[in-house]
């Protein structure tokens, strides 16, 4: 690496002092000299320093087409260059009107109706609002609880992050508190010792039905649940979980909202995994990132036939739904989706991670052998590598600690992670291929073991 290299990588470093990250300590603004990542191609980034990495957590769970897809930039600059914008309210824009047909004859059931949002917590938000305008609009305005569980992330709008239930993450943060009810995490592993995992299952899904019978449920709207705790730590329920909670949710007529802004678009090796993985047909279902594997923001929240059915059987008048976007049904990102999802098509990307994810899974059940490692949770192409240096003293700063030098060794061995406390979480681009998935273990297994021995 040259000095001038080196100069222009703190150059930006510098002028990043001034982008406040997500979820960045305030007191220490500008304190992180972070990466700066420059190219991309495949499963690999590359930063300023010309080091190349496998991207372990693919962007943000969210670049599942692989990096460098040439079909993607040429259907944005296409699209820039006919119309890079109109306005939703006043007309349509082809390739928005396209893509909401393609999205409804893919989704699951009854599911015709897309909302094109910015992203995943505008989705979950305006799934939420959808919820009470359904209730006021059958005149039943007391029909207005929500429903969510600890361990699970919603985003970062006022509803939605009220809806998360990642309980550090509300320090500071006010919450909506009158109408949110969160459940306890449905985590098989936190399981009393000596409880079944069926028994355990019983438990959570009685949980969902005591709490609607004790706030009742002309009282609750909705219950939203992503099918796996993403950035919870990839959190799996145990089987069975989502489908009954489900049908509790029908028994008290309350919407089930499937939070798929993770799961959808491949990551399960489906476009959905409510219905083919879970046997469920939400009322709605959310979703985002791998809707244009994070090439432009885009996000779609996805209302059943059902409900729109019941809206318009109480009466002759409108009913207009007052939420939407300056950017609803971008074109521009409506292209980049199109151009995504015919990818997946050519491709054949959800047969390639049916036939990966079993690799996947073994490789990285391999690491259970590392002392430190104390589970090994995989899902798909999502995994969660879960660490205690010491399970008879638990410490979770010590052990969130150690999950950042693991962080440290992989990236200079050319393996991004993404440390979630002291799990570290993987989704990597759907791609990736049996050799890549050995490198990727291979690496994380060298930063365990080495971090271990420090
Ligand atoms: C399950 C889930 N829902 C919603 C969101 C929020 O999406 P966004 O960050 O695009 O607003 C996320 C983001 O990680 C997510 O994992």
């Amino acid at each position: 690496m040259t000095d001038a290299t080196q100069a222009a990588t703190r150059d930006l470093q510098d002028m990043d002092r001034h982008f406040l990250h997500p979820w960045e300590d305030v007191t220490a603004i500008g304190a992180e000299a972070r990466t700066v990542i420059t190219h991309g191609e495949g499963i690999y980034v590359t930063d300023s320093d010309g080091n190349r990495m496998i991207d372990g957590p693919g962007g943000m769970w969210c670049v599942n087409a692989g990096y460098g897809r040439e079909e993607i930039v040429e259907a944005v600059a296409a699209q820039m260059r006919d119309l890079p914008y109109f306005s939703p309210w006043s007309a349509t824009a082809s390739p928005a009107a396209i893509l909401a047909e393609r999205l409804a004859s893919i989704a699951p059931g009854d599911l015709n109706n897309v909302f094109f949002t910015t992203g995943g917590s505008t989705a979950v938000d305006s799934a939420l609002r959808f919820a009470f305008f359904y209730n006021n609009c059958l005149g039943r305005p007391e029909k207005k609880h929500i429903i969510a569980r600890v361990g699970a992330y919603h985003g970062s709008t006022y509803l939605s992050a009220s809806c998360s239930g990642k309980m550090l993450e509300k320090t500071n943060m006010d919450m909506v508190e009158d109408r949110v009810h969160l459940l306890p995490k449905p985590n098989p592993a936190e399981r009393p010792d000596g409880m079944s995992v069926k028994a355990f299952c019983d438990e959570k899904v009685a949980d969902l039905e005591n709490k609607i019978l004790e706030l009742g449920p002309d009282k609750v709207a909705a219950f939203i649940a992503e099918p796996v705790l993403a950035s919870g730590g990839v959190i799996i329920p145990p089987e069975g979980y989502f489908k009954r909670c489900h049908e509790i949710c029908r028994k008290h007529d309350v919407l089930f909202i499937a939070d798929e802004v993770v799961t959808a678009f491949g990551r399960l090796g489906h476009y959905f995994a409510s219905k083919d993985v879970f046997g469920v047909e939400p009322d709605m279902i959310t979703t985002a990132k791998g809707l244009t594997s994070g090439y432009l923001p885009m996000g779609a929240l996805f209302i059943s036939d059902r409900l729109i059915g019941n809206i318009k059987a109480v009466g002759n008048s409108a009913k207009g739904f007052f939420s939407g976007f300056t950017y609803s049904g971008h074109p521009v990102a409506a292209a980049a989706a199109l151009a995504n999802l015919d990818i997946f098509e050519r491709d054949g990307l959800l047969g390639h991670v049916q036939k990966t994810a079993p690799y996947f899974e073994k490789r990285l059940r391999e690491l259970a052998d590392i002392a430190v490692v104390s589970e090994v949770r995989v899902k798909g192409l999502m995994a969660g590598v879960e660490c205690c240096l010491d399970p008879d003293h638990p410490d979770e700063d010590r052990d969130t600690d150690f999950l950042l030098d693991v962080d440290q060794i992989c990236q200079q061995n050319g393996l991004l992670l993404r440390p979630v406390y002291a799990t570290a979480v993987m989704s990597p681009p759907l791609t990736i291929t049996e050799n890549q998935v050995d490198d990727l273990t291979a690496i994380l297994r060298q930063g365990l073991e080495a971090a271990s021995a420090r």
